[in-house]
């Protein structure tokens, strides 16, 4: 999704901003621009496209001004073009604003407007901006938030005017906004990777804040007036972490970096044949009260979700519910707040669905515990706990290692539930396994030849199958994520007992077929499922256990192996390969794998 940039300090604002865009490029966007205060006028410049051709567009432009703000716009009110692109400006060009969201009352604010200003775009921003220069009476945060009372949607602005140099405003309200603290000056952006460059001094702005920032000061109100004491949080990423380090692309660095994260999201919560969450405040009494637990995600999160359900099963005697945020928050549901607990699961901590669904559940009294990547988010904010899964920063527009974290915090967290309610014994050896698992997927992601080998015979295909049972149905279907997102392939991820009542019909030699047949409960029955297909002309890839002797690494066309496991931790296993072969087949296509079209990293509108 969009993304802001801002700086007022002593250096000058355009390389700032610029390098922060940069950092924002992974949410996704279509065009992009700048605004920087210079003289008592702006310097304005705004493109179609990438942020390298904002760059070229400023080559040899000297620039000298020390604050302003830039954008990275995907396109929602307007085609992406150079006039909907951010900032956008008032009639007299004093005022410069930029926004992230959607403001759903543009067309009633647009019949408030007293004055007759030209618009000069498609954009819901554009009514904004006039009616926030309309409000405008010497005091610009003053402005902002009179304009803001009047605005419906969510939204993160930052603004700027003339008549104040030096000074940034910028508000938040269903959209994350952050604040960067240095001795050098003072920052805003969508999102950490934007300021880690500059600082990692900074203060997390909540729902309704309105910051005031200055080269040497920044005070925060809520847009009621009411004045805010904000404590500056340090962050231990550091720049090199959301930078490629030699890899290619963000997406192979990610996958390569999981044996670490693994290990790092393990550190200190597996103690023997225990596992303990030192930070959970959560009160154990809840937690054993329990009869009933839903999990809440979109898109890969909501795959882990799916995982997590047969843990908790089989660990746990709770009823289990997985849904789709944007479906579930839709839905009509009775609620026993004593009896029930909500996790919703998030990379970002900032998707509007799944923040939706929390919120409802929330305020039905009911606990909400949430698992999420990114430190301070609103999602670990507005829980009443957080299980961060320390996967670090994530750039690439497709969850990987974001992914494979969720996955070892839902496992842990379905261990520690049963333990907890007696429902489950010491499996010492099941931890066991576990702790060799970043080991293990370290020697799976090394040698990535058999792909390319893969790739290079497959990557004219238009459509994919993937299936999968049980544990590994949820990871067909992340692997049919996957490839779709980043190469463009149409796939489709089934359950493979599914295959007969439909999907069955669609398989010839042009489809190849991948099937996820780890040792398990339910191996002959995905024995069966390859013979069905090979019966029919299919090609089929094979995703077994390395001494995989009962059949099925005979009966497909390839066999791709994974180390030996324990059942439950096969989707572990299986996972790399699927976002391996999306690499190498999405490469191979020529696809921009780190920023697919059409998406975004950080999806903060419903
Ligand atoms: C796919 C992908 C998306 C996200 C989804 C939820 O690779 O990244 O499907 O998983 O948009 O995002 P988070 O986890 O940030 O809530």
């Amino acid at each position: 999704m969009c993304g802001i940039a801002g700086y007022t300090g002593e250096a000058r604002a355009l390389p700032v901003i610029l390098e922060s865009l940069y950092r924002l490029e992974y949410r996704g966007y279509d065009s992009a621009g700048i605004a920087v205060e210079e003289e008592g006028e702006f310097f304005l410049k705004k493109v179609k496209g990438k942020i390298s051709r904002l760059e070229d567009a400023l080559m040899e432009t000297m620039v000298h001004g020390t604050s302003g703000i830039g954008h990275t716009r995907w396109a929602t009110h307007g085609e992406p073009s150079k006039a909907n692109a951010h900032p956008h400006f008032s009639e007299d060009k004093s005022l410069m604003l930029v926004h992230n969201g959607i403001i759903e009352n543009h067309e009633q604010l647009r019949q408030k407007l007293t004055t007759n200003p030209e618009f000069k775009s498609q954009t819901d921003t554009e009514v904004l901006v006039h009616r926030l220069a309309e409000n405008y009476e010497g005091d610009l945060t003053e402005a902002l938030r009179l304009t803001l009372q009047e605005v419906e949607g969510s939204y993160a602005v930052a603004a700027m005017h003339l008549n104040e140099p030096g000074k940034l405003v910028a508000a938040r309200s269903g959209s994350p906004l952050i604040i960067g603290c240095s001795g050098d000056g003072n920052y805003i952006a969508s999102d950490l990777p934007a300021l880690l460059d500059f600082t990692r001094e900074v203060i997390f702005l909540d729902e309704d804040e309105i910051a005031t920032l200055t080269p040497d000061e920044i005070t925060v109100q809520t847009i009621q007036g009411e004045k805010r004491k904000k404590s500056i949080n340090s962050i231990s990423w550091d720049a090199v972490q959301a930078q490629k380090g030699g890899y290619k692309h963000f997406m192979l660095k990610e996958i390569a970096e999981q044996p670490q994260v693994l290990r790092q999201a393990m550190q200190g919560r597996v103690d023997g044949s225990r596992v303990v969450f030192p930070n959970l405040e959560l009160d154990e009494e809840v937690l054993k009260n329990l009869k009933k637990l839903t999990l809440i995600a979109c898109g890969t999160s909501h795959h882990a979700c799916m995982v997590a359900r047969y843990w908790l099963e089989e660990m746990t005697d709770l009823h289990v519910e997985v849904d789709i945020g944007s479906e579930y928050r839709y839905r009509s549901l009775n609620y026993d707040a004593g009896t029930e607990m909500l996790i919703a699961v998030s990379q970002s901590g900032e998707t509007a669905d799944t923040l939706a669904a929390m919120r409802k559940v929330s305020a039905q009294g009911v606990p909400v515990l949430t698992i999420c990547n990114v430190l301070g988010s609103t999602m670990a904010r507005e829980a009443d706990d957080v299980i961060y899964t320390h996967a670090g920063p994530e750039i690439g527009v497709a969850s990987t290692k974001s992914f494979t974290t969720q996955l070892l915090v839902l496992f842990l967290f379905s261990y520690f539930l049963g333990r907890l309610r007696g429902s489950y014994g010491e499996q010492p050896d099941l931890l066991e396994k576990l702790i060799e698992l970043p080991d293990q997927v370290d020697s799976l992601i090394r040698d990535r030849s058999l792909y390319k080998k893969i790739a290079r015979e497959q990557f004219k295909k238009e459509d994919f199958l993937f299936l999968g049972r049980h544990l590994n149905y949820p990871i067909a279907m992340e692997g049919a994520l996957k490839l779709k997102e980043i190469s463009y392939i149409h796939a489709e991820g089934y359950p493979a007992g599914e295959m007969k009542h439909g999907p069955i019909a669609l398989i010839d030699e042009e489809i190849p077929v991948v099937v996820l047949g780890p040792t398990s409960r339910v191996y002959s029955k995905m024995l069966s499922n390859v013979e069905e297909v090979k019966a029919r002309g299919g090609i089929v890839f094979g995703v077994s256990m390395v001494d995989d002797r009962s059949g099925l690494a005979e009966v497909c066309d390839y066999q791709i192996a994974i180390p030996q496991t324990a059942e439950l931790l096969t989707p572990f296993l299986t996972t790399p390969p699927m976002q391996i072969l999306s690499y190498e087949l999405a490469v191979r296509r020529g696809c921009d794998v780190d920023q697919p079209r059409n998406l975004a990293k950080s999806v903060t509108v419903e």
